[in-house]
Formats: C-alpha cells, structure tokens, sequence
C-alpha cells in the first residue's frame, strides 16, 4: 500500500512517501479501514509514537471505508460503511491506503460531510469537548477564554462551548472570549459567535481580560503563562499546547504562577478515543449546528507539501491528504 513516513528524529523530521509498505491485517477485533481522507495535525513530527514506530507512518485521524473486520470483531459495524476514525495516540498510523482501528476510535460517517471534511474533524473536535467538558466542567453562565481561537482545535472550542453548556442544563450561554491574530477577529465574531476578541500582538491583552472561569489553551509557552492574569481566583485553566508544560508529566512540577495562584485548577491532558463523541460531534456539523473546519486537501503525491503548509501558522485552514483509489 501507499503510505506518508516521517523518517529521520523530531529535530530534524523528513517527510517522505512509500508507495510498498505492507498492507495490515486486522487481528482481534480490529477494523480494517480503507482510508480516502486523513487529517494532518503539523505539530506530530515532535510527538515521540510515530519514532518510536517500525513503520515510521503518521496521523491519528481518518475518514474511509470498512474493508475488513478481525475475527473477534462482535460489534454493529460492517464492511462498506462510510466511518470517520480517530487513532489512539500510541498507535496512529492512520496516513496509509489502510489502517487498523480499534471498536471505540470509529464513528459512522454522516451521508451530510464528506470524507475530506470529516477526516479534518476527529482530533480537534474531540480535543476540544474533552477540554470544556471532562477537564473543564463546562457549565452555563460562565466566562471561557480560548487561546489560539482562529486554529483547529480553537474554532471547534468556541463553538462548542455554546452548545455544550446548554445540553448540560442551565440557560445561560457562556461568554466566549477569544485570543487570536487580528485578522481573525471578525470572522470568530460573525461566524462562530464569539462575544469579545483579543490580540496576542497587543501589549499587555492579559490585563484586559478578567475573572474568567475556565480557560482552554491551545497555545502553550508565554501565552499559557499569561492566562494566569485573566482566570478567577477558583477557576481552571485546561492546555494541549505544544510543547507542554513542564508541569504536564510530572506531578512534582509546580507552574510557577501557581505560587501567587495557588487556588487555580491547572491540567494538561491528551486527547483519546471516543467513538460515540465522534459520532455527535460528526452529526452536530452535518445538521449545521457547527461548522465544520476550512480544509486545505492535497492528493498523497503532494504529501511533503501538505506537511509543510500543515507546520505554517496563519493558515486558517486544517490540511487534510487525501488517497485516491488507483
Ligand atoms: N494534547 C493533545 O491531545 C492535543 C490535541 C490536539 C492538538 N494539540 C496541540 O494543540 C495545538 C493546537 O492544535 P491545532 O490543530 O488547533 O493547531 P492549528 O490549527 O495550527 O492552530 C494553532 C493556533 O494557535 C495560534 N498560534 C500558534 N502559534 C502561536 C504563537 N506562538 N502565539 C500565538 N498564537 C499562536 C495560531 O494562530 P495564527 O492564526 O496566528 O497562526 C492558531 O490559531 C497544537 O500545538 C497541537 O499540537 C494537542
């Protein structure tokens, strides 16, 4: 089969294409996916699993079709249905003709996206409805700042947090602030019906922006060290940023901020599986009630390119590799 592989080591990642890498079987109760569509997310080549991997094959998101089910395989899924898929972090491997996924990374494709937008969906979508609802304890009426707002997974958090507080209860949306680049600001107003915007390149934004009770960092490094001015004495602060923390790995890591915030709930998390999370997040796109991510999409010839536009910042746009049949 053809395949992306990230040769070479996080400092110095080579982005290449093998068009006679061995086609999985799957084993167990694993499904056999034929992939159309696979999502890129830029800052992979400094995750360790795709190194630490024989087959050297990035991406942990898909979209194709059910080619084959493991022996053990019990579930409702069946060969031929459209699937949207989102890969365990140590496994991954999803940038391939075929991959293997396990019953809890897939999710039925609504006939209303396509492979090329759904492929672009698992990874901030989950990334995000975990961050607000299982580290953040999203509730209505509160005041959530997201940082890196006009990114991947910062579009989905606005837009999620409007809709998930409600089918939490309670009847008052949060007010959504976003952080972003300035050019974005109008459309995270109009589009994604953020309340108030700020910029990272105006001096000193962290004073402007208070009493916040969950921020949700996408961001890291200063950025994240600033959110600590804007969030209320009890509130959260949830991040994925790359690289993390110090504190991320090692409970014996304290944030520095948190000497003068010592009340301040601080969590770093990785995104996991969730197939019936998938599933809603897939059917609340299709039905319009949030919108799916601008996608960018290069044909698998084209793979070093893709990873290259994937790793540029402004883009406003998920890239997203797509495997024609031949
Ligand atoms: N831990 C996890 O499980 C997990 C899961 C998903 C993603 N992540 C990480 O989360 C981050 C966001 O992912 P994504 O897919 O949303 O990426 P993305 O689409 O590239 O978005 C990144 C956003 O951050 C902004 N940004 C980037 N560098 C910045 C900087 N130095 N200062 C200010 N803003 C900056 C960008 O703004 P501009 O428009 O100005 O470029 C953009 O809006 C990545 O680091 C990714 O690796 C982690």
């Amino acid at each position: 089969m053809r395949a992306i592989q990230i040769l070479g080591d996080a400092s110095s990642p080579r982005i290449t294409t093998n068009d006679s890498m061995a086609t999985p079987t799957p084993k167990g109760a694993e499904i056999l996916v034929r992939v159309l569509a696979a999502g890129v997310t830029g800052d992979e080549v400094t995750w360790p699993e795709v190194y630490e991997s024989a087959s050297r094959i990035p991406g942990h998101e898909v979209s194709g079709i059910i080619e084959a089910l493991g022996p053990e395989y019990s579930g409702p899924l069946e060969v031929g249905q459209d699937v949207v898929a989102i890969l365990t972090t140590s496994q991954g491997q999803g940038q391939a003709e075929y991959t293997v996924c396990f019953a809890d990374e897939v999710s039925r494709k609504p006939p209303g996206i396509t492979h090329v937008d759904a492929a672009a969906l698992p990874i901030p979508a989950l990334t995000a409805w975990q961050a607000m609802v299982d580290h953040g304890n999203l509730a209505a009426g509160m005041t959530v700042l997201v940082t890196g707002a006009s990114g991947a997974v910062g579009t989905l958090a606005v837009q999620l947090a409007q809709k998930l507080a409600i089918v939490g209860g309670g009847n008052a949306i949060p007010k959504v602030i976003a952080l972003a680049s300035a050019k974005n600001h109008d459309r995270l107003k109009q589009q994604f019906g953020v309340h108030e915007v700020h910029g990272y390149d105006t001096p000193g934004w962290e004073d402007n922006i208070r009493n916040v009770d969950l921020v949700f960092d996408t961001v890291g490094g200063d950025v994240l060290t600033k959110t600590w001015e804007t969030v209320k004495r009890n509130g959260t602060i949830v991040t994925v940023g790359d690289p993390a923390p110090e504190w991320a790995f090692d409970a014996k890591v304290k944030p520095e901020e948190s000497v003068s915030h010592p009340e301040v709930r601080h969590v770093y998390f990785i995104v996991r599986p969730d197939s019936h999370r998938l599933s809603q997040a897939l059917e609340m796109v299709a039905e319009g009630a949030i919108k799916p991510l601008e996608v960018e999409s290069f044909p698998f010839e084209k793979a070093e390119l893709a990873w290259e536009r994937a790793r540029q910042r402004g883009r406003n746009k998920k890239v997203v590799i797509t495997f024609e049949t031949q």
